[in-house]
């Protein structure tokens, strides 16, 4: 039966070449026979992403959402994100008051320009000064009026975004376009921007053996029977969840 597959990209789908070629076979496959639907949600920038293509052996997906979910971009129509979703995340954002109250804190420095997007403000923070500072950035933007929320992954990138996008309720657009069930939907991720593909709905969820200690904490916190931990790495832990709900047999 068809599924459909929403994965992260760094550390999660790309990591291990050769996990990487036995997935891509069986999913390539399984979207043939079935019409099975494959979708990226990466952190990264359209241009970054676009780069790691040129890095690796990735399958085209039926949809890419990109900067942690602020942008949607479908395979026939590649440089223009949905603006249906983005029209939805304009309201109650102001971008100009994130990057001046941004501009108040000393700990926290700009990533390239590349990586900020119309709805992505990002940073590079220490795990040290994360703790202090992001309440602090959270309440100021607050007072300011800006509806936004910061997602801090991998111990040092904070992506501060409007409070109505994030990769989870990307998915959710996608989901709801498609007319596809939560329970039909399997999510992988490995690193803070991933929680709120496992937390928006109750669709499967694996996180994959390597994740970073942000994602074990919560999924500690919100344990679930369609949360799996995987024990292999990448793409051989998704491999490994896939057979454990049955999406492959
Ligand atoms: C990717 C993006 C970066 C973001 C990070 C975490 O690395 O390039 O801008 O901060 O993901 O979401
Ligand atoms: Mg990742």
């Amino acid at each position: 039966m068809k599924f459909l597959f929403v994965t992260d990209l760094d550390n999660t789908l790309v990591g291990d070449d050769e996990a990487l070629e036995k997935l891509n076979q069986l999913l390539s496959q399984h979207r043939q026979e079935h019409g099975t639907k494959i979708v990226y949600a990466t952190g990264r920038s359209l241009a970054l992403y676009r780069q790691l293509l040129t890095e690796n052996q990735l399958l085209e997906p039926d949809a890419l959402i990109a900067a942690v979910g602020t942008e949607i971009y479908y395979s026939d129509r590649e440089d223009e994100p949905d603006p249906v979703w983005s029209a939805q995340l304009s309201v109650g954002w102001n971008r100009d008051v994130v990057v001046a109250t941004g501009a108040n804190f000393a700990d926290i420095v700009p990533q390239p320009a590349s990586e900020q997007r119309p709805f992505k403000v990002s940073y590079f923070v220490t795990e040290r000064a994360a703790e202090e500072v992001i309440p602090r950035l959270e309440s100021l933007l607050k007072e300011r009026g800006v509806d936004a929320q910061s997602i801090y992954s991998g111990s040092k990138d904070l992506d501060i975004l409007p409070r109505n996008s994030n990769k989870g309720l990307a998915v959710q657009f996608l989901r709801q376009q498609w007319g596809i069930e939560a329970t039909r939907t399997v999510v992988c991720g490995d690193s803070g921007n991933d929680i709120a593909l496992f937390s928006v709905g109750e669709p499967r969820g694996i996180i994959v053996g390597n994740a970073q200690p942000e994602l074990r904490q919560w999924l500690k916190a919100n344990p679930a029977e369609y949360r799996y931990l995987a024990k292999a790495d990448c793409a051989g832990g998704i491999l490994e969840g896939l057979y454990h709900f049955g999406f492959l047999s």
